[in-house]
């Protein structure tokens, strides 16, 4: 029933552990608060906070009982679920409503989706994020916005806060980061800081002078960025119109992995569905240290020296590894990693079979797939999910093909060309 009420939120039982009263201030309009992960500490929605005191990461806990049942199948943009999200302000670009293909060419005989997020404003999933992330940036009053990133998270940010008319700054691992994310960055008037070193020493200045600077910081560890990346859990079950039995997706910093998984919750809680996915992550070999410890059953180690054609997901110490950790085993879900051949064989087979083209980092989603396929260890409805376009990083494609020089404008000589390939 569309623009029904559901139940749930901070009076509905929904498990978040205090009581209205504590949450509602006198009008009545707090949507939502912070909450620990670890230590269950409480922060208000207004508080420019990223950790709790004893460390912990923070989620947003919103008051679902305001949620509205709006999941008929239609007009699939992210705000159309503005009833789940913790803002007022809305900066858009007109974010979400992603294709959610079937790979038929690949897998016929089974049902394998592929949720397309290159197809977002800036080519990535991050503006689902960033619509969200701006909007409470301007509500605080924040007029400076500042991220760390392997590339796409800087060329969203970089256009929400053009939109906003907000300042942004931006540091990026030097020498590291795909072109098409790069010139997206400055065409948009951020200020881009390349660091020597990786994005996760990147990241630790970031959060080093957040306060200090009075800037808003943007990365995953803030917590109503994801909650703008829970949509996509919810634009699947709006398109399928059932929840699947696996997401699978790559795993960088782990953000991403974390809100798809709380956006699934969200629906169970509001009582709109019942089941929840098993959430795959996958990582590339040489940046794998959930995957480690996921199979080792060890203690998370970062990796120090993370390496990876796919730059995206280029990190060593994933901030929310934690959430990420949560959202696997919650769900029954696995870890597993793929060597960047098979990222770079996926890539191609997605776009020459099927007509997709994906960065390398998603295409760890159909590589993590194709092996944990052949181990027996995946089975049922699976979304892949391609987290950004292929045009963003065009010399990953340039590494595979070398195109030929230029040949006379002769026709015979053509001709004999065209009927000598295949
Ligand atoms: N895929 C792409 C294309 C990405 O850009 C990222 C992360 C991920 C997957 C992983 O998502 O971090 O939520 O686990 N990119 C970040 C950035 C780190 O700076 O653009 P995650």
């Amino acid at each position: 029933m569309v623009g029904r009420t559901v139940m749930g939120g901070f009076d509905g039982g929904v498990g978040h552990g205090y009581k209205s009263k504590t949450c509602r201030d006198g009008g009545g309009k707090r949507r939502a608060m912070l909450r620990c992960i670890e230590c269950g500490g409480l922060y208000d929605e207004n508080e420019v906070v990223y950790r709790c005191r004893c460390g912990g990461l923070l989620e947003v806990l919103v008051d679902l009982s305001r949620a509205e049942n709006v999941f008929d199948g239609r007009n699939i943009k992210l705000w159309k679920y503005e009833s789940f999200l913790p803002v007022r302000k809305r900066v858009s670009l007109d974010e979400g409503g992603t294709p959610l293909y079937r790979l038929k060419n690949l897998f016929p005989d089974s049902k394998i989706l592929l949720k397309n997020e290159g197809a977002n404003p800036t080519g990535s999933f991050k503006d689902r994020g960033m619509t969200v992330g701006v909007s409470k940036a301007l509500e605080l009053g924040m007029d400076k916005v500042l991220c760390a990133s392997t590339g796409n998270t800087a060329a969203s940010l970089a256009a929400y806060s053009a939109r906003a008319g907000i300042r942004c700054y931006i540091l990026i691992p030097g020498g590291k980061v795909a072109l098409g994310k790069l010139s997206q960055a400055l065409i948009h008037g951020a200020e881009v800081i390349p660091v020597k070193g990786n994005f996760d020493t990147a990241l630790e200045i970031v959060m080093e002078l957040s306060s200090e600077l009075g800037v808003y910081v943007l990365n995953s560890i803030n917590p109503f960025r994801l909650e703008g990346q829970k949509t996509l859990a919810f634009e699947i079950y709006d398109q399928l119109g059932e929840v699947p039995d696996n997401v699978v997706l790559p795993v960088g910093n782990a953000g991403n992995i974390s809100a798809i998984w709380k956006g699934f919750k969200e629906l169970r809680e509001a009582g709109i569905t019942d089941k929840l996915p098993k959430m795959v992550g996958i990582q590339a070999e040489g940046a794998s240290p959930l995957v480690r410890m996921f199979k080792e059953g060890e203690e998370f180690r970062p990796c120090g020296d993370p390496e990876t054609v796919a730059t995206a997901i280029r990190i060593g110490n994933p901030v929310n590894w934690r959430k990420a950790v949560r959202a696997v085993q919650e769900s029954g879900g696995l870890f597993e990693s793929v060597s960047d051949e098979e990222i770079l064989q996926a890539q191609y087979v997605l776009a020459s079979r099927e007509g997709i083209f994906v960065e390398p980092a998603s295409a760890a989603s159909l590589a993590g797939f194709i092996k944990l396929r052949s181990l027996d260890l995946i089975s049922g409805t699976t979304v892949l999910v391609a987290t950004g376009h292929g045009l963003k990083d065009p010399n990953a494609v340039f590494g595979r093909f070398k195109l030929p020089d230029p040949v006379d404008p002769d026709v015979e000589l053509i001709r004999r060309r065209i009927l000598s390939s295949h």
